[in-house]
């Protein structure tokens, strides 16, 4: 079984993309009436909604200013997973030891160099997927603190190598400088939250260009992985029953990954050259896709192994022989 167009890059960033996370952000936590329905509620949010991780700004926890370790250990056992901050992080004079000790409480990335704590933490869900969250400050009717522009850029790098989803908590006074970092991380970040102001605006946007970007990126997705969904779509029709539906779908995936390691493999043997002479409809120039590879493959037959004779490929034709130079298969010697 040959698929018709699939890549198991794609196939694992498909079965990725489709497998949704849920972020639930708290934001801000103010003293014990904040406190009480953290304890109170967030179990029940974090059941209802199969969250997958909690983040919360933790700020002001502690009678509304600050936070203590007694405080911070509390949330994160009623739930919370990772513990942010702002201005406020340093009106409980034990936030200084409590933060070098407890990894999950973040302090705004953009304080100068040698302040205790860090401004971003790589958390895991349940599951195991890695959620970068990252907490920077405002500047705007604030505290004159490094430029967050420049240093939230600077964490998401760091970042990013270890995960897609990165989470920013930006605290700030300023409407503007909010939405200003908005679009500063368009494409950048999965999601920026505003906090500080303790009023809900419940403005939450979408910014156009990514939801663009992320259209075309999940029509490409779809397009070719066609292969798999073409077979599973009337799958019902003639499978009857789970086992063997998961029997399809095994098969499916052990041609994707044979299908894909053959394109790769041309690939990588043509390069730095991106096209294959003959290749294409017409006997033109094409670039190597699996589909192109298979097809211009499909007439070679292998004469089995048999009274003292090694298998054998008869006759390949020219481009037949390339591609099978190209993927290391001797005709004469055929694996
Ligand atoms: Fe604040």
């Amino acid at each position: 079984m040959v698929p018709a167009v699939a890549d198991l890059y794609l196939f694992f960033a498909y079965i990725w993309a489709v497998s949704e996370i849920r972020l639930l952000f708290l934001g801000d936590i103010v003293g014990k009436p904040g406190r009480e329905l953290v304890r109170r509620g967030l179990p029940s949010l974090i059941e209802h909604y199969s969250v997958d991780l909690v983040i919360a700004n933790a700020e002001n926890a502690a009678a509304g200013r600050g936070i203590t370790r007694e405080i911070g250990d509390q949330l994160l056992n009623w739930g919370v997973d990772v513990m942010t901050s702002g201005n406020h992080i340093w009106s409980q004079r034990e936030a200084v030891d409590y933060i070098g000790a407890e990894a999950r409480l973040l302090r705004p990335a953009n304080f100068p160099a040698g302040v205790p704590g860090n401004g971003s933490y790589l958390a895991r869900t349940a599951q195991g997927r890695p959620v970068g969250v990252i907490n920077v400050m405002g500047r705007v009717f604030m505290q004159e603190l490094d430029n967050p522009f420049h240093r939230v850029l600077e964490e998401i790098e760091l970042l990013r190598s270890r995960t897609r989803i990165i989470f920013v908590d930006f605290h700030a006074e300023a409407t503007s400088e909010k939405i200003a970092m908005g679009w500063h991380l368009d494409g950048k970040a999965t999601a920026i939250i505003g906090t500080h102001t303790h009023v809900q605006t419940a403005d939450e946007r979408i910014i156009v260009p990514e939801v663009l970007r992320r259209y075309k990126g999940q029509e490409t997705v779809e397009r070719r992985y066609s292969a798999i969904k073409g077979p599973l779509a009337v799958a019902p029709l003639f499978l009857k029953n789970n086992r063997r539906i998961a029997a399809l779908i095994t098969v499916i995936c052990l041609a994707l990954l044979i299908f894909c390691l053959v394109e790769r493999q041309v690939r990588h043997a043509i390069a730095p050259d991106t096209h294959l002479d003959g290749l294409g409809s017409g006997h033109r120039r094409a670039r190597p896709t699996g589909r192109l590879i298979l097809t211009a493959l499909a007439s070679l037959r292998l004469i089995p192994a048999g009274h003292g004779r090694p298998a054998t490929i008869p006759q390949p034709d020219r481009l037949q022989t390339r591609l099978l130079d190209l993927l290391d298969v001797d005709p004469t010697r055929p694996p």
